[in-house]
């Protein structure tokens, strides 16, 4: 007991490190797959065919692959595919990498949670707004988007967990995030059970920190206000 103890001390360093790597992934891959999300939510919503087909398709092939699969695929198979055809090796940085794919896994779900949002939004707040002589875009500015802004808060924090939990699959292409950290430990050490109930303990703290984050927020934005 008391060398597991030992090795928990002894690799705490280099977990809370890798810590900060995923913590800055995940920020870096919500925000811009927040970004993806809502210009493939307008896309999805609208009327023309030209923006809801490619936005319905990269929603339907993003979430209907594994995350895991699509991490390789954009680290080993594309560089690989290239390479074959330049002649010329290429590597990209893990790091790199890892923000690319996560961004955009992340906006394909994003988008969901913004469509969601907006379209939970009761019809007749559309209708009472444009007669009361608003134009579409002001209606949906001053009554649809605060209303659906509420309705999308706490699934975008859930986002949020998800991807810093799945975030981890990142330590297959190397990223030193708080998983492989402690795989390194482990690979010259061999205390796996320390080292993964370290790591397992890491990522609770982490979840649990901002889903406490999220619900102050969420009252301090009056969400149960009644509708
Ligand atoms: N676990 C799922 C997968 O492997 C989800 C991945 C990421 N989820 C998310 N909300 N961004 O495909």
């Amino acid at each position: 007991l008391e060398s597991y103890v030992g090795h928990i001390v002894a690799v705490m360093p280099s977990l809370l490190q890798g810590a900060l790597i995923t913590i800055e992934v995940t920020s870096l891959s919500v925000f811009f797959g927040t970004i993806i999300g809502i210009f493939v939510a307008l896309g999805k919503m609208s009327s023309r065919k030209a923006l809801r087909w490619p936005s319905m398709t990269y929603i339907d092939v993003i979430r209907g692959t594994p995350l895991l699969v699509q991490i390789l695929l954009f680290y080993y198979g594309i560089p690989g595919l290239i390479s074959s055809m330049t002649g010329q090796p290429l590597r990209i940085d893990p790091i790199l990498a890892g923000v690319f794919v996560c961004s955009i896994n992340s906006g394909a779900y994003v988008a969901e949670i913004v469509r969601a949002g907006i379209q939970s939004v009761d019809r007749g707040q559309m209708e009472a707004a444009r007669s009361l002589g608003m134009t579409h875009s002001q209606s949906m500015k001053k009554i649809i988007l605060p209303q659906a802004f509420k309705n999308i808060l706490p699934p975008m924090g859930n986002e949020f967990i998800v991807l810093l939990k799945d975030s981890s699959l990142l330590a297959i292409i190397g990223v030193p995030e708080l998983l492989q950290s402690g795989r390194l430990y482990i690979a010259t050490t061999f205390a796996s059970f320390p080292v993964y109930i370290g790591v397992a303990l890491v990522y609770l703290v982490l979840t649990l920190s901002i889903s406490k984050l999220i619900d102050y927020l969420e009252r301090r934005l009056g969400v149960s206000d009644s509708r």
